[in-house]
């Protein structure tokens, strides 16, 4: 039961996906899109390792990802209040560029609180079975790299304070964009305050 919607899950998933890439051509130039990137460093890192724990890192993050939340950004798809007017002069290509950068660049990786290890592994890498909810591996991959050509975004290294603001934000259906078939909104549905906590935590130990 579970696998099979884990499967279904994963074909709608790349299926989303494949449609966005088929949408628009545009290839993005790394090189062009680092001297684009001036005013993002301020809160992201110059190379995308941001230093704030609610400033997520870019550094790493799958092209595709990185492009598909651009767009929702400045769409008003999702809403980032301190990115406001940030994205209204940059072009399809200057997102594809930036998007290619910051892919190209390595995510440092922090440390998870030893007290919430384990609690947080099992939810990683088990899911809570008896509530239907797949684990995370199945689409954020075992090491956290996530499925870059898929759209499904790198976790791994990134802040724990962030991490648990986005799955709180998808329980709480402050943030919606994860397409059409809720993926996201699902998952986090079944997390308790605690569960966030310790997942997001393994998180950002995990590489
Ligand atoms: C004033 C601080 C600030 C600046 C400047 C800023 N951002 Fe952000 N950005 C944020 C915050 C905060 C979030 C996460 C909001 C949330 O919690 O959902 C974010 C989220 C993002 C995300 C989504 C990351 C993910 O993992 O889903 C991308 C991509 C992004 N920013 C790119 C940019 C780019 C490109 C620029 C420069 C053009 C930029 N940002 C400038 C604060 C900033
Ligand atoms: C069936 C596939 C699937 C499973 C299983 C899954 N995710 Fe996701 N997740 C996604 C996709 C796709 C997105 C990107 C949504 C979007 O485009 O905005 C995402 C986004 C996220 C984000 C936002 C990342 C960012 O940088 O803002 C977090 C955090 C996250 N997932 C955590 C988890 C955790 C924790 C689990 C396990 C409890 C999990 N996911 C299970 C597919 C999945």
């Amino acid at each position: 039961m579970n696998k099979v919607l884990v499967s279904l899950l994963l074909s709608l998933g790349v299926s989303v996906a494949a449609q966005a890439a088929d949408a628009g051509k545009i290839v993005g130039d790394a090189e062009a899109g680092k001297a684009k990137t001036a005013v993002c460093g301020a809160c992201h890192g110059a190379d995308g390792n941001s230093p704030a724990p609610n400033f997520p890192k870019l550094a790493g993050q799958g092209e595709r990802y990185l492009l598909k939340q651009l767009h929702d950004i400045k769409g008003g798809k999702r809403t980032v209040l301190e990115m406001t007017g940030l994205l209204t002069n940059l072009s399809d290509q200057d997102m594809a560029d930036i998007s290619a950068y910051y892919a190209s660049q390595k995510i440092s990786v922090g440390a998870a609180d030893p007290a919430l290890v384990a609690r947080g592994e099992e939810l990683f890498r088990g899911g809570k079975l008896e509530e239907g909810m797949p684990a995370c591996t199945g689409c954020h991959s075992p090491d956290g790299a996530g499925l870059a050509a898929a759209g499904f975004p790198h976790l791994g290294g990134q802040h724990a304070q962030y991490i648990g603001k986005q799955l709180t934000d998808f329980r709480e259906g402050v943030r919606t964009n994860d397409g059409d078939a809720m993926i996201m909104r699902a998952i986090a549905a079944k997390l308790s305050n605690k569960d966030i906590q310790a997942v997001s935590s393994y998180i950002q130990g995990l590489h």
